[in-house]
């Protein structure tokens, strides 16, 4: 069970230090952690976000777990160097296509939600994002027009196969839940989603026991926050699902808790916070590690089937949030290495 530990920028290093501390105290039997460069960190070391030393590490361990890149005083950089590549790269150059992003409110903690307790209390959903296609990985540039200004353009585009292989990630996951899966998209306006939709649609005839329904994205983005728990799998593109799973965890309470995997079609899997490297807070030692330590349980329980380990940890983390230890970003004031304490206690 080899374990690539990419911390990268920012708070990714101190959220990440939280979360291997927590693996080490399981002390899991052939459990071995492997560092590497990722990000501005890597750039600065490497001359490249993703050098290839990393992606050997990358290609060489079953799981990774990812802290965070991102790094502006980079961002003058040409867009191949910028930090956002090393997640970008490992997602595309791994085949990590389907991204699961569950939030779920800690029982009893309804009130950790900006949302009202009874709208809270009931979210319990899972975010299905495809993370290989889409507006992401198009041709892309900058172009001068016939009357000399700029333009920027970004090609959007969904081929069959690639809605073909989410969608049965969706559709599963919605028989291993309540039955019930919420294709979103913008058919009413791009060719893209209509394709998505067609495909779909054609994939959830092999599915008759999962109940489908389309949304459009801007009508999701309100139902999230008028009825979240309405929702139980929600299958959608590369950005609809990284904007939505920001918002679903204001829903939960807060961008510190909310962890996700990213897997392939074999057994690897990169495990990282949806957060990113919160520059305005780092360095500080106030980040909130739980949604890290709680990626290192979906770790444990995708790659390698230790359910129990995995459930340990949540546990943990519910635990502790229950007792009142809560980030800044939940309007408490633990700090970083204090979360971190108080959750291996409670393991
Ligand atoms: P962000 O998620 O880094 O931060 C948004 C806000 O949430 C900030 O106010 C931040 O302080 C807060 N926040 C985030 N995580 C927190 C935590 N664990 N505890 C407490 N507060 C937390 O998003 P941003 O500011 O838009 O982006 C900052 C940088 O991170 C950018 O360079 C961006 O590209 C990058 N980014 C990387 C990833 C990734 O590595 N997967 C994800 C998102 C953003
Ligand atoms: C995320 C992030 C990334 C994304 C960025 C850093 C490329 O926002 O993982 O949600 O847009 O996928
Ligand atoms: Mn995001």
């Amino acid at each position: 069970m080899r374990i690539a530990v990419f911390a990268g920028d920012g708070i990714g290093p101190e959220v990440t230090e939280q979360a291997v501390r927590v693996l080490d105290a399981l002390e899991i039997a052939g459990l071995e952690l492997i560092e590497g460069d990722v990000g501005g960190a890597a750039y600065r070391k490497h001359g490249h976000p993703l050098p290839p030393v990393t992606l050997d590490i990358a290609r060489s361990v079953d799981a990774i777990l990812f802290g965070a890149v991102g790094d502006f005083t980079l961002d003058h950089l040409e867009r191949a160097l910028r930090p956002e590549q090393a997640v970008l790269g490992l997602r595309k150059e791994l085949g990590l296509f389907a991204n699961l992003r569950p939030a779920t409110v800690f029982k009893g903690l309804e009130d950790l939600s900006t949302l009202r307790p009874e709208v809270s209390g009931k979210i319990d959903l899972l975010i299905v994002r495809e993370l290989n296609g889409d507006v992401y990985f198009g041709e892309k540039g900058t172009r001068t027009l016939a009357d000399g200004q700029r333009q920027g353009w970004d090609m959007m585009s969904y081929a069959e196969d690639e809605v073909r292989r989410i969608a049965h990630v969706g559709f599963k996951a919605a028989q291993g839940r309540s039955g019930k899966l919420c294709s979103v998209d913008k058919a009413n306006v791009l060719e893209t989603s209509q394709l998505w939709r067609d495909v779909v649609i054609a994939v959830s005839k092999d599915y008759p026991d999962v109940e489908l329904t389309h949304m459009y994205v801007d009508n999701a983005a309100m139902q999230l926050v008028k009825n979240p728990g309405a929702f139980d799998v929600i299958v959608t593109g590369n950005l609809f699902g990284d904007i939505l799973s920001d918002q679903a965890s204001m829903c939960v309470g807060s961008i510190g808790l909310l962890a996700s995997a990213s897997l392939a079609d074999g057994t690897l899997g990169l495990y990282e916070p949806i957060h990113g490297s919160a520059p305005d807070i780092a360095g500080k030692g106030i980040a909130n590690p739980m949604a890290t330590i709680l990626s290192a349980a979906m770790l444990l329980r995708h790659s390698f089937g230790l359910e129990a380990q995995a459930a340990r940890i949540e546990a943990a983390v519910a635990a502790a949030l229950a007792d009142g230890v809560k980030g800044g970003d939940l309007g408490g004031s633990a700090g970083t290495k204090e979360i971190g304490d108080a959750v291996l206690a409670r393991l």
